[in-house]
């Protein structure tokens, strides 16, 4: 299976966006960082500009919201068209019953773990979602360095996904460039979130990079 690669807008200029949108055509999906400045200090867009970047982008959304109250506020995002919406363990107070909200408007429902956070008690309800996140950064910001302690926590997932046969990716988050990505790929992982090193150069290259640094170490 080819590595999905998910650019983060985050690291876009937000004046040019649609166009920086383009530039990132050949990527699988488009990563969208939604905080609110209360789960984590930094404020990015809310439904209105999501909705208008889905009107636009030429790749379905991969939403990740980092916000306090998602079982209030995620719904939301499904309702305008996301392909998936990604949550917070730490901010849920019902993840399950939020995923399956998610699943029934249809999109793909992720949970989101921050450094150190524990999947332990995610484990035995693996199949209540599509997608775990373990953010190999701490959330909030762009361009910090990726946090190989988070490995052991990835493989554990990915042990407890094949163990089952699940069909769960399993994605990270944070300082994912040609280098890391090995490191991640090496400890389970399948999808992957890069900002700054996609954005950085020429979009599209970029991200060829990243999928052949992954396609390299398989082989
Ligand atoms: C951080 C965000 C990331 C961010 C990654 O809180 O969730 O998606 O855009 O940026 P880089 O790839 O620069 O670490
Ligand atoms: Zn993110």
């Amino acid at each position: 299976m080819a590595a999905r690669i998910n650019p983060s807008i985050l690291a876009a200029d937000f004046v040019n966006l649609q166009s920086d949108i383009e530039r990132i055509a050949s990527a699988d999906l488009m990563h969208v960082d939604v905080m609110d400045n209360h789960f984590v200090p930094n404020l990015t867009f809310g439904p209105q500009m999501v909705g208008r970047i889905q009107d636009v982008s030429p790749i379905p959304l991969d939403v990740h919201l980092m916000i306090d109250d998602p079982d209030r506020w995620a719904p939301g995002y499904a309702e305008l068209g996301a392909f998936s919406v990604t949550f917070h363990a730490e901010a849920a107070s019902d993840p399950v019953a939020l995923a399956r909200r998610l699943r029934d408007i249809g999109a793909r429902a992720g949970i989101a773990l921050k450094p150190g956070t524990p999947a332990d008690r995610f484990l035995e309800v693996l199949p209540e979602f599509d997608q775990v996140l373990v953010m190999t950064v701490e959330p909030g910001f762009g361009g910090q360095s990726f946090m190989p302690e988070t490995m052991p926590k990835l493989r554990a997932l990915r042990e407890a996904v094949d163990a089952r046969g699940l069909d769960v990716w399993l994605q990270v988050d944070g300082g994912v460039t040609e280098e890391t990505i090995v490191t991640a790929a090496e400890n389970g992982a399948d999808t992957f979130v890069a900002g700054s090193s996609v954005f950085r150069g020429e979009p599209a290259e970029r991200i060829a990079a990243l999928r052949d640094a992954v396609a390299a170490h398989r082989h």
